[in-house]
């Protein structure tokens, strides 16, 4: 996937990148920050917090991407009483002049503990624990390989499009998924394929419809009981 990008601003003036070969973008054209936020943080992060209110999070993201992700549930973390680990998973890391070129910086200027930047620059392979409240480490590894010792709460499915990356959305991920997420984990992404639903449910989700961000009609949120 070293592939050639370009720059796009988004619909709410944030940017993604563009893979103009797989016709893709890393977020939605309607507002990277704005989708990001509300697919999952909104409905995927909150939701869960919601019914463990007291509970440390333990999240795994799929396709670490930008990391914009990664810093808005940072960010979520700032005035919570609770922890979250985040592991993130990449197998193709962006540069870090790809990530500059976002300036995702003036979107949280007001946000002077770390900027977007100095976050993206964090080393891969080992935790780095940036508050109390917030660690990170970032894996530079294919999902399909990555075998943890633990469980999650929350899942990230954040892969691209079916379109473009038709395997990652297969069932046999959706079980991998399954297993592992803990008992009340949510599986959470921008995707709505019936496919994808289906295949979900199968595994052993609970899965809703939930109505998307702007320009996105639905999306697809699943419980494992
Ligand atoms: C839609 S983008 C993710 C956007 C990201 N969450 C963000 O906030 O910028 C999908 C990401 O998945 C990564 N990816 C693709 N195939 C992968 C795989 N098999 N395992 C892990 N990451 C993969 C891509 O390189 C890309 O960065």
């Amino acid at each position: 996937m070293h592939l050639k990008k370009s720059w796009v601003r988004t619909k709410d003036g944030s940017c993604t990148l563009r893979i103009d070969s797989l016709n893709e973008t890393y977020h939605s054209l309607h507002g990277a920050i704005a989708e990001s936020e509300f697919i999952y943080l909104k409905k995927g992060l909150r939701f869960w917090q919601k019914s463990n209110p007291d509970v440390n999070a333990s999240i795994l993201e799929m396709g670490y991407g930008t990391g914009l992700i990664a810093f808005l549930s940072f960010l979520n973390q700032l005035d919570k009483k609770t922890e979250i680990t985040y592991t993130s998973l990449e197998a193709y890391p962006l540069k870090i002049n790809d990530i500059e070129r976002l300036n995702y910086n003036n979107f949280f200027e007001s946000f002077e503990y770390l900027s977007f930047l100095d976050f993206s620059k964090l080393p891969w392979g080992k935790v780095n624990q940036l508050t109390s409240k917030y660690s990170l480490i970032k894996h530079k590894i294919f999902f399909e390989t990555f075998e943890p010792k633990k469980l999650y709460n929350v899942i990230y499915y954040d892969a691209f499009g079916a379109h473009a990356q038709p395997n990652l959305w297969d069932i046999k991920w959706m079980k991998k998924c399954f297993e592992l997420l803990d008992h009340g984990g949510v599986w959470i992404s921008f995707c709505s394929k019936g496919s994808v639903r289906r295949g979900l449910q199968k595994v052993g989700f609970d899965v809703e419809r939930l109505s998307g961000p702007p320009g996105k009609r639905e999306i697809l949120r699943a419980v494992k009981p």
